[in-house]
């Protein structure tokens, strides 16, 4: 039976690139919600590699369980690795943000990854074949900004969710997340939305502005045996943002 790596967010942004990356030696299956920006990830893909594609809308984590299992059922494969990169930026102050707005980030970054290791750790659903898990967090996990409640919280039980798991599901599973800093990408458009917003946000970084080709390979290192005495950790990949205290720096 093939082995895949299951990625979610591959339609786009940090999902899409370590898809790319990962082709070149993995069978993979791609989620995200739009169909023809997932088939144009699979169209970048490597053609040796066999990469299958499963829509679903993560925010749905009540109709997560049934819709997977289902699926992976029909497609008689086994999922070893997931890479859960899906991700939504919802940028409010508190006094905005409803029950709601908090129910559907955490859904979708905390509970959807909490029942698909679940699912994929299950001997009835995926015979058990999941190894290794890595979480795209975010740096803003262990800090603060405003109008980042929401978000910032819930990656930071996402992290927590990762080093809990961590423990629970040693020595068979790994999990580690990788902490990226500010990217342009189709969710950061809002943010980055001019040329001075970038430069004054470049000044921030020492390394300099990143990308998502700078995350993908730190995804196949965490996959790979050359990490293999690594889990539960949170790989901060920011250029150094989030350790510069520099005074009047930017
Ligand atoms: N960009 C940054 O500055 C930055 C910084 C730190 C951390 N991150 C994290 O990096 C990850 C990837 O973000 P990105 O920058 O690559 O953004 P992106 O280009 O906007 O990609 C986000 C991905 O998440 C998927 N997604 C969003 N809502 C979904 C839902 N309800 N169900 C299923 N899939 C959903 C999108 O798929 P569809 O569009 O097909 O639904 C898309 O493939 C996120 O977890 C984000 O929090 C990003």
């Amino acid at each position: 039976m093939k082995n895949y790596i299951l990625i979610t967010g591959a339609s786009s942004g940090v999902g899409r690139e370590t898809a790319i990356h990962l082709s070149k030696n993995n069978n993979l299956i791609l989620n995200g919600r739009d169909e023809t920006r997932l088939q144009e990830t699979k169209d970048l893909c490597e053609k040796n590699s066999d990469v299958l594609i499963w829509k679903f809308d993560l925010v749905r984590s009540d109709k997560l369980e049934e819709d997977f299992s289902s699926w992976l059922r029909e497609k008689n494969i086994q999922i070893e690795s997931l890479v859960y990169s899906a991700g939504m930026l919802r940028m409010l102050p508190l006094r905005g943000l409803s029950l709601e707005d908090f129910q559907r980030i955490y859904s979708l970054h905390v509970y959807s990854p909490a029942l698909l290791v679940k699912m994929l750790n299950s001997r009835k659903i995926n015979k058990q074949t999941l190894k290794n898990v890595v979480f795209i967090s975010s740096n803003i996990s262990n800090r603060g900004a405003a109008a980042f409640s929401a978000y910032g919280s819930s990656k930071a039980a996402l992290d927590g969710l990762m080093r809990n798991l961590a423990v629970e599901l040693a020595p068979k599973v790994r999990l580690n997340s990788i902490l990226p800093g500010g990217m342009v990408t189709r969710m950061t458009t809002g943010i980055y939305n001019s040329e001075s917003i970038l430069e004054d946000a470049k000044k921030n970084v020492p390394l300099g502005q990143g990308s998502p080709k700078d995350i993908a390979p730190v995804v196949e290192f965490l996959l790979s045996p050359a990490s293999a005495w690594m889990t539960g950790q949170q790989i901060t990949v920011d250029g150094g943002r989030t350790i510069d205290i520099t005074d009047g720096r930017k």
